[in-house]
This record gives C-alpha cells, structure tokens and sequence, in this order.
C-alpha cells in the first residue's frame, strides 16, 4: 500500500514574478485556497497520509500552513467563520507533515532524490503543486493512479495530450498501447521540440514512483538545462518495461503561468467555491 506522497516545493516560481519573489509558489491561493492545500487534499483522498514536503529558503510559509495557529483559533472560536477552517483541519488531524530543505536547486530529479530519507524504502508518489488536477464527477488523479499502481506494481506517471507546439514545455513519452488510456513506455524525452518529439503526450505533475528511482537518479547526469531530470531517471526504469503512462480522468491546470491559473481560478470559483464545496 502507497502511504506517502513527495510535494517537491523547493523551486524559484520564476514564471510568477514578481509573486512569488518573496512567497512560494506553492502558497498561491486559487480562490480562498493555496495551491499545496489542493494537492494535499488530492493524496489524503487517495489514502496517501503521510506528507513529505521538499522546501527551500523562503518557503517558511508552506510549514505555518499546515500548522495550528492558535490566536486564530482562539479569535474565531464559536464563530460562524468556524467553517472556513474545517478543511485544513481536517488535513491536519488526518496527515502528518515532514520536512527537508533542498539547499541547491539542481532540478526535480534532485529534488526528489533530497527527499529520500523521509521516503525510505518503498512506493510513493510525488506532487507538483503548481499542476492542480481536479476531477468533479469522480475519483482524484492521486487516487486513479494508485489503483493503476495495485494492479500494474511499476512507476506510474500521468500524462495528457498537448499542442504538438508546445512539447518543448514537457518531459514527453512514446509507449506501447495497452488500453485506450494507458501506456506502456518505450521512450521519454523531456521538453523536446516539436520535431524531436516522440509524440505529443506529455507528462504532467502526478507520478507515483517505486524506490529503485533514488539510486537511479543518484547515478543520473544533469541533463536539459544543466538540472538533474526526473525524466532521464525515468527512462532507465521504461528500458526494462517499468513505467506506465496514464491518460488520467479529469482536468489539469498549470498554476505555474498567469493563463492556467486564471483558468483554474474561475473553475474553483463555479465549481467549488459557489456551490459551497470549498472549505
Ligand atoms: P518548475 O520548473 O515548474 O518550477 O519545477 P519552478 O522552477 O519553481 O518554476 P519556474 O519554471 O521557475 O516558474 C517543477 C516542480 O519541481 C520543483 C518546483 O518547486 C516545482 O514544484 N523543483 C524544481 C524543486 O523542488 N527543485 C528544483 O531544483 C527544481
């Protein structure tokens, strides 16, 4: 069974400045909740309740999220303003928090490997907070890809059709059809140009990821951009037939850009938020 899920936190947001210049990311509220809260709610959904979160400096904030602010809670005692808190309380009795601090920002695949020692020995999966995946009519992304997981027992990473112009923002596979929705994965490229592109479904920011992957990223040369790629490290596990690619059910917003958060903006809005779904 999958209990733990991996948030690497720890990148610079540059694509968000002057925002995130002093505020992480991660902490970016999509209406009335930052973008981590989504993500964690994703995994706890999943059964995923053991929260392990790749931080950097200034990302001081993401630790007080997930902690009890006792004034506040002091102020709003009894109040109706109660409500708004029932979310992250309920995170907070249900899931326990760890931390570590990735000192050099060496790429995802480094940040993954710095989060081995909360992780150990055994499955799990990884969340990048700026992708928020939501999924109204039916089971979360995180909860999709760990019943894919009990059946297939290999790294899963979830990947969906893009622009054929647009490659080059992705790590990007080329597999064996196995069902209309998933993928057996013979090859993966990351952000290649659309001329190099081995197709155009990309990789988005939901895996799950069996603990062989740390000595194999350990052993991974910097590659694109001079950063540690999760997607080279994958592609040693897909030459032994060890990774599946899956279609997931749902949408996908990139919170990363002003464009995807403004659209996952107004689908929070109507669909949680007016509905009264977002505590
Ligand atoms: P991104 O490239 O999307 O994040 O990395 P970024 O570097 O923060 O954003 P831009 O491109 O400059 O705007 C994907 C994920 O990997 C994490 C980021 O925090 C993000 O969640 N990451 C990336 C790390 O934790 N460490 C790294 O060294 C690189």
């Amino acid at each position: 069974m999958i209990k733990k899920c991996l948030f690497p936190a720890a990148g610079y947001g540059t694509r968000f400045l002057p925002a995130t210049k002093a505020m992480p990311k991660e902490m970016l509220p999509v209406v009335n909740k930052p973008l981590i809260q989504y993500g964690v709610e994703e995994a706890l959904d999943a059964g995923l309740s053991e929260i392990s979160i790749v931080t950097g400096r200034g990302k001081r904030a993401l630790e007080d999220h997930f902690d009890i602010s006792y004034e506040l809670e002091n102020q709003i005692k009894g109040t109706d303003k109660e409500k708004y808190l029932v979310g992250i309380r309920r995170l907070l009795n249900e899931c326990s928090f760890s931390y570590t601090r990735q000192t050099e920002m060496k790429g995802l695949g480094h940040a993954i490997l710095t989060g081995r020692p909360l992780i150990g020995d055994e499955p799990f999966a990884v969340v990048l907070a700026d992708d928020l995946c939501v999924n109204p009519e039916g089971d979360g992304v995180l909860t999709q890809m760990v019943k894919l997981y009990n059946q297939f027992r290999c790294s899963i990473v979830a990947i969906q059709e893009v622009d054929p112009q647009e490659t080059n923002k992705y790590g990007v596979i080329a597999g064996d059809m196995i069902r209309d929705d998933i993928f057996r994965v013979t090859n993966m490229v990351e952000k290649p140009s659309p001329e190099d592109a081995p197709s155009n479904l990309a990789i988005i920011g939901r895996y799950i990821l069996t603990p062989d992957i740390f000595d194999i990223i350990a052993n991974t040369e910097p590659g694109k951009g001079g950063e540690i790629q999760i997607t080279d490290a994958l592609l040693h596990q897909a030459r032994n037939g060890c990774v599946i690619a899956y279609k997931f059910k749902g949408q996908r917003f990139d919170c990363g850009g002003a464009e995807g958060y403004i659209d996952a903006t107004n689908f929070c809005f109507e669909n949680y938020y007016k509905t009264g779904k977002a505590y």
